[in-house]
């Protein structure tokens, strides 16, 4: 879990949420606040600027696995069982009176018995398929390309992330660290690392982020390489009886926009005040309504995620004219100020209120 690369953005809604909870110390010291991002196109870089359109909003680069070590560390402080290595988990009864989750650890089978479960088990985890299909409705859609990341021994190529449209696909570059850059280029889903040298991945970045001005990325030995797939998806609703859904186990989104992570957050967030006011004032309406009020925020960030994607990425079949469309958006999001504001006000993060 500590070693596994996501992406590395924290929305304003999630660093303030960080804080506020006393999560938030190692993330200040070690994360990188970041004003705004480039939109690279036709060999030019166009700044959008958080804090002028976000209304002084920024986001942070911090990546995902250092939250989750923190997480486990403020859990484990708190004196929070963790059980790790548990296989063979299920969910019994959960529209019934004695919910359960059942599982097998050290070679024993254990029962929790539960009032709730909060079914935080990712996208292949148990929880979502304990919801009887009949229930429940999948929205999908899958993309015809994938990212090819690499983890790079190098000083950042450039202060903020660059989002880089080109003809050949898109690029990305992100960082980790003053020492560590994270960069991404559009690939084929079914590509395979071994297939591909540093001096071919290399070839690809220089070409696909090159600026008029010669503009070419810091380059240094790549530690690691991966694929990632892209899909959005979204299960409706996002409860069952005791059973409640949070961050990937309900919804997917592409990583452009790198919202995935901030999702979770903010679903956590809504189930955890639902069970607070269940617990001290014995409301359920929080409860019966976490599956509605998490999906408006969700559906507004796959919209994002689609249209970032569908803006910045060459589709197999692209032809002349949707070539231009994306052209036509990115120069306008780049000089209408209401269009700017979109993107800027999104990236930032919703409110979590
Ligand atoms: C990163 C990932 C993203 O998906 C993104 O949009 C920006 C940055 C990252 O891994 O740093």
């Amino acid at each position: 879990m500590e070693a596994t690369l996501r992406a590395g953005v924290l929305e304003h809604g999630t660093v303030e949420l960080l804080n506020a909870t006393g999560l938030g110390a190692r993330m200040q010291r070690e994360g990188a606040v970041h004003k705004g991002i480039e939109l690279r196109f036709d060999g030019r870089g166009h700044r959008i600027d958080f804090v002028d359109l976000a209304g002084g909003k920024t986001i942070m680069l911090y990546a995902q696995h250092e939250v989750l070590k923190d997480l486990i560390a403020a859990r484990l402080e708190a004196g929070g069982a963790i059980l790790f290595e548990a296989s063979d988990a299920a969910l019994r009864d959960i529209d019934g009176k004695a919910p359960r989750v059942t599982f097998i650890q050290s070679g024993r089978a254990q029962e929790i018995a539960c009032d709730f479960v909060a079914g935080c088990d990712g996208f292949h985890g148990v929880c979502r398929p304990s919801i009887p299909q009949s229930r429940r409705h999948e929205y999908v859609r899958v993309y015809p390309f994938g990212w090819f990341g690499v983890l790079v021994q190098a000083p950042p190529s450039s202060d903020e992330l660059i989002y880089a449209h080109h003809p050949e696909g898109f690029a990305l570059v992100s960082t980790r660290s003053p020492e560590i850059q994270r960069l991404y280029f559009q690939c084929d889903p079914q590509d395979d690392v071994a297939k591909w040298s540093d001096d071919r991945i290399w070839e690809q970045f220089r070409s696909r982020l090159a600026t008029l001005e010669g503009w070419r990325p810091r380059e240094g030995p790549i530690l690691q390489k991966n694929i990632v797939a892209m899909r959005s998806f979204v299960c409706e609703p996002m409860q069952h009886g005791k059973l409640f859904l949070a961050g990937d186990a309900a919804h997917i989104v592409p990583p452009t926009g790198a919202k995935g992570l901030n999702l979770a957050v903010a679903d956590v967030w809504v189930l955890a005040r639902a069970l607070v006011e269940f617990y001290r004032a014995g409301r359920r309406d929080l409860l019966e309504g976490y599956s509605e009020r998490a999906l408006a925020r969700i559906w507004r960030a796959e919209y994002f995620s689609w249209w970032m994607t569908s803006m910045l990425h060459t589709f197999p079949g692209n032809d002349g004219f949707q070539e231009r469309l994306q052209i036509a958006e990115l120069r306008y999001v780049t000089t209408s100020r209401p269009k700017a504001v979109t993107l800027a006000e999104n990236y930032v993060g919703l409110p979590l209120a």
